[in-house]
This record gives structure tokens, C-alpha cells and sequence, in this order.
């Protein structure tokens, strides 16, 4: 297994345009909230900084969809954290390096709903609801509620677009990052059933607006 890249310069293209995609600088967490984000994602050298990086854009891209500052605001909370659950899955079925048997794979996407459930009473009731949704599809088919269309919170759909983005354009175990151009095409290809086409149309703003 190749190590994982220990530098941005070292990852994707890709990122270093997420990275820039706006003057419009995205909030500096609160230090207690940053630390659970890097716990979560100390968790897998290759995920390093992916929380922090999900949050960023979906600050970006609420901005592109016009979300008004004190909402994004409260995205950027909620993203940060959206996968604070995993600290509760055991390592050996979150870093299986095989297939994952259908009780395995039940057990990882636990992760949205106990990390909802982590954040109650410590994040607003609808940023809760953005972290339980995050897996959820538009079309249907998602996890943890198998909620369809509008049922699903704005932000919710907002993270779950950044989320992909992030996991497309970056170092993976099991593949090499994408470039923009084919992680654009990918998350293209799931518009109206993964993603809400809106999300997708404004990270693709965010993405070629970056300098
Ligand atoms: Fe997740």
C-alpha cells in the first residue's frame, strides 16, 4: 500500500481549487469543535483533514446558493462534525481492507445516526438533522431514514454533495484522486438521484470561480 500523501501539494489538483474557490473566507471553527473533527478523521491517515475540508465547502457552496451568512454559518458547525459517529464504529470493520459483509457495511452507516445523537443538545436541532441526513439521497435509497426529495434538510443535501466531492478529489486506499473535470462528471452523473441537482450546480460554480 502506498502511504498516504502527507501534504496538500502532495493530493489532487482538484483540491487545490476547492481549497481557493472564494475570497469569501469560510468560519474559523471553535477549538473544541475542531479537535472532535481531527479526532474523527485521525482515525484514517487518508481522510486527513476531510472534515474540515467538507465544511469549507459546504460553506462554499451554501454561498452560491445564496444561503444568507448566520445559516452558513451553522453549516459549517454541522459539516465539521457530520462524521463525529465514526468514532464509534470499531476500526476493523471501518478500515476492513476487504469487501464488508452486509452486517459490516449496517454497522458503518450507523454513523450518521449516532452522530446525530452525539450532537444532541450540543448543536441546534436542525444542525443535528444535517448531520443524521448526510447519507440520504434524493431519489430515495439513502440512509439513516430512507427520507426522498424535500423530507430531506437543505443542509443535509448540501454537505452530502461536499462530502463526494471531497472523497472523488482525494487520495483514497482504493484509488487515485480524480481530476476536476471527471469529478465534476461524477457527481453529475448522480444529479436527481444521489444529489439534489441545485447542490451540484452550485459546486460546480464553486469549482470554476476558483482562481
Ligand atoms: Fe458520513
Amino acid at each position: 500500500m502506498t502511504a498516504p500523501p502527507s501534504s496538500p501539494e502532495q493530493r489532487s489538483g482538484a483540491r487545490k481549487h476547492v481549497h481557493r474557490a472564494s475570497d469569501d473566507q469560510a468560519p474559523a471553527p471553535l477549538s473544541a469543535r475542531l479537535g472532535l473533527a481531527r479526532a474523527v478523521d485521525a482515525k484514517d491517515p487518508s481522510t486527513r483533514r476531510h472534515s474540515e475540508r467538507v465544511a469549507d465547502l459546504s460553506w462554499a457552496i451554501a454561498g452560491a446558493l445564496g444561503w444568507k451568512t448566520e445559516r452558513r454559518r451553522l453549516l459549517h458547525e454541522a459539516a465539521i462534525v457530520h462524521d463525529v459517529g465514526k468514532i464509534a464504529i470499531p476500526d476493523q470493520i471501518l478500515f476492513k481492507p476487504a469487501k464488508l459483509t452486509n452486517g459490516e457495511y449496517e454497522t458503518v452507516k450507523d454513523h450518521s445516526r449516532i452522530g446525530a445523537e452525539m450532537l444532541e443538545g450540543v448543536l441546534t436541532v436542525e444542525q443535528v438533522a444535517w448531520v443524521r441526513s448526510h447519507h440520504e439521497w434524493w431519489a430515495g435509497g439513502g440512509y439513516p431514514d430512507g427520507l426522498v426529495g424535500e423530507q430531506i434538510p437543505d443542509g443535509a443535501r448540501v454537505i452530502a454533495v461536499a462530502d463526494a466531492w471531497d472523497a472523488i478529489t482525494s487520495w483514497r486506499p482504493y484509488g487515485t484522486p480524480r481530476s476536476v473535470e471527471q469529478a465534476i462528471a461524477e457527481c453529475r452523473a448522480h444529479m436527481g438521484t444521489q444529489f439534489w441537482a441545485p447542490v451540484v450546480i452550485a459546486l460546480e460554480q464553486v469549482i470554476r470561480d476558483a482562481p
